[in-house]
Formats: C-alpha cells, structure tokens, sequence
C-alpha cells in the first residue's frame, strides 16, 4: 500500500491488490498507449490528463473506462488491464477509482470530446509534470509515477525507451 497526498494535500493511498477499498468503484483512470506514443485528453479546465469519469448506472468498471477513452480520445480500446485502485480521501467526501492500462489500436475523430478537447499524444510523460502548468492535478502525484513504473515493468520490461 502506498500512501500520500495530493496536489490539494488531500490522502491517497494506492494499492496493485485486486479492489482493495471497493468492488464497485465510481470512478475509473485510464492509462494509454497508443502505437509508440502515451494517448491523454485535454481536459478544458483541468489541463492535460489521462482519460476517465463516472462509472454510469448499469455500466461496469470496464465499461466505463472503454467508453471515456473514446469520448475523451476518440482511441479504440483493444486490451484493458486492471493495474490498481487508489482512494482519495477529500475534504466533502472519498474518491475510489481503478487504474486500467489499456492499449488503444485506432484513434475515431469523434464529433464531440465532451468536457475535453480531445486526444494528445505524447512520447514521453515529462519528468517534471507536477510543475507544469498545462498538466491536470490529477496527473500531480505519485498516482500517475507509480502506476507508469508499474506498467512499464509489466509490460515493456522496464524499456527505456518507452
Ligand atoms: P462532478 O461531480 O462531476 O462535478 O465532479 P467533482 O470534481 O465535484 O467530483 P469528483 O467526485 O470527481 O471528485 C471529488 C474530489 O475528489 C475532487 O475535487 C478532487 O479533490 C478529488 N479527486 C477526484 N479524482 C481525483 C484523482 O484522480 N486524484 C486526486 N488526487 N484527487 C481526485
């Protein structure tokens, strides 16, 4: 388990165990790749950020992260992999959500990316992100450097170039 704060000094702690704080989160995040490139959104208020939202009623975890990579990227999910489940403890209330690695096999112009301004490709995540005033604070802590690390053993076997 690790544990920390947030962009807003808020607790989070994070876990690679399966659910560990809610079988049916509301929320879910969703780290992309698409060919040789990381595929984020551009979110209209909050910056630059992996995609992800709501769980519906009726839909499943998975099902909501396919359906916001796609409304958010416009990217065609392939394969999705649960990676972990972080939980935010805010100020009004606690944020659950699973962290997916999914690989995306076509990017679909789509008419609207709703609250987003639609896909970004990056080669590399920078290093200082926390500091750059372009990114979400969602992408601000160590959420976003563990879970990479995380997908980068497991499916790139730690490439450097990757
Ligand atoms: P709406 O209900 O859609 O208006 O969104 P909201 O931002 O009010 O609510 P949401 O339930 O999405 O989040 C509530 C609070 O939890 C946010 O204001 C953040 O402080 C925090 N939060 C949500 N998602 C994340 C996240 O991915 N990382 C971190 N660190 N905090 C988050």
């Amino acid at each position: 388990m690790n544990r920390f704060k947030d962009f807003y000094n808020n607790t989070v702690q994070l876990s690679f165990l399966d659910h560990p704080f809610s079988k049916e989160p509301k929320h879910v995040w969703v780290i992309c790749r698409y060919k040789d490139k990381w595929l984020l959104t551009a979110h209209k208020e909050r910056g630059i950020e992996f995609p992800g939202g709501k769980v519906e009623p009726g839909e499943t975890a998975e099902q909501a992260a396919v359906r916001e990579v796609m409304e958010e990227t416009g990217g065609s999910v392939e394969s999705l992999h649960y990676i972990g489940q972080y939980k935010v403890d805010g100020r009004n209330d606690t944020v659950i959500k699973n962290v997916y690695f999914a690989m995306i096999h076509k990017l679909v112009e789509q008419e609207t990316y709703y609250e987003t301004k639609g896909p970004v490709l990056l080669s590399v995540i920078p290093k200082n992100v926390r500091k750059r005033k372009g990114y979400s604070f969602i992408m601000k802590d160590d959420v976003l450097h563990t879970c990479m690390k995380r997908i980068k053993t497991i499916f790139y076997n730690n490439d450097r170039s990757v």
